[in-house]
């Protein structure tokens, strides 16, 4: 039997560059080999305040966009979160064995509550690691293929499993992340230290759906380092490592060759090379996503995810709740 993968991506912003190369490009190798299961994560969209056309159209961009990346709709399963009852069914079944001192430490969380405070932000911000928890134990996912942020949440998520299984015996599968060698993080263009995101998306964000000119003009003006040569070292030159991770990503090169690629030339010709990779890369995606976006086939595609997820969730509910002792059975 096929191991299984679920991950998924939260239709909080219009899709970046970062969630293709962290994300979806990953989902896209492993449908050969795997029971995937790919989810539009609506539920976590809503633990920052969302407007609900814009939430609603997203939910749909994003569906499309998985198969315009190439995602095979008869390879994976692809659906939306909400449609599925057993995901906070089990989040909150989950949340009564989830320690308030863990998700104290998620990182993500802390970042936003320094940032903001505390006081207007939801408890289901707070909780949303539990959500993802249960998101993945539902499956009994092998593999979660994630970027590098979402790596301590996979952690809590096997703890969890752990602990569950140590209390009621074998119920859930531990899962373990996946997350690429390179692009596992990629950096904001003008801020190469912050990395990219969908929800604080303005020039230093390539979207998907970005017209070619809009992408090269994002490129073109990314804040690279005083210096001319071309070098990886994160650390010293985030803005041109972050651009040789995306150019080496894409042409599907090394770092070391992309490094020798680009030898001697300047930052310039360097920018208008990835710009043109990039638009190559990026336009049939636009293509496709315009092909598939409203058409009555994207609707078969998520009821029949839907379907297939429904069974699987029902399932596993059924047996935690009678490991737990809830309801009759
Ligand atoms: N910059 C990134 N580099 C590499 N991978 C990334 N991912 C996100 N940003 C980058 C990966 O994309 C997947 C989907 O992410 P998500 O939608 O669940 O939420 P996120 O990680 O919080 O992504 P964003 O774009 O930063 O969204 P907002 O701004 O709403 O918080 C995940 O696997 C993630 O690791």
């Amino acid at each position: 039997m096929k191991k299984r993968i679920f991950s998924g991506v939260k239709p909080s912003g219009d899709l970046t560059l970062g969630n293709y190369i962290g994300a979806i490009s990953n989902f896209v190798k492993l449908q050969n080999d795997y029971d995937c299961l790919f989810c539009v994560v609506d539920l976590h969209a809503i633990t920052v305040p969302q407007d609900r056309v814009e939430l609603n159209k997203r939910i749909k961009d994003i569906a499309a966009l998985y198969i315009a990346c190439g995602i095979d709709p008869n390879k994976a399963h692809i659906f939306i979160q909400s449609e599925v009852p057993g995901h906070t069914q089990l989040a909150w079944i989950l949340e009564c064995h989830t320690y308030i001192g863990e998700l104290n430490r998620m990182t993500q969380f802390k970042d936003k509550a320094q940032k903001l405070g505390t006081e207007g932000l939801s408890s289901g911000l707070y909780t949303y690691p539990v959500l993802m928890a249960a998101d993945i134990l539902l499956y009994d996912a092998d593999l979660v293929p994630v970027g590098e942020d979402q790596k301590q949440h996979v952690e809590i998520t096997r703890d969890v499993a752990i602990r569950f299984n140590n209390r009621y015996g074998e119920t859930f599968v531990v899962p373990e992340h996946f997350i690429p060698k390179v692009g596992a993080r990629i950096m904001d263009l003008q801020e190469p230290t912050k990395k990219m995101s969908k929800s604080e998306s303005d020039k230093g964000c390539i979207l998907l759906l970005d017209e070619p000119q809009v992408i090269r003009k994002k490129i073109m003006s990314a804040v690279t380092d005083s210096e001319t040569e071309i070098y990886y070292n994160p650390e010293k030159k985030p803005g041109i490592s972050n651009l040789i991770s995306i150019y080496a990503i894409i042409t599907n090169k090394t770092i070391d060759e992309v490094v020798e690629e680009f030898k001697g030339s300047n930052y310039g010709t360097f920018k208008r090379a990835i710009a043109d990779k990039l638009i190559e890369k990026i336009q049939p995606i636009q293509e496709r996503f315009k092909e598939i976006r409203n058409s009555h086939e994207l609707d078969v595609i998520l009821d029949r995810g839907r379907e297939y997820a429904n069974n699987l969730a029902n399932r596993k509910i059924e047996q935690v709740m009678q490991k737990v002792g809830l309801g009759r059975f």
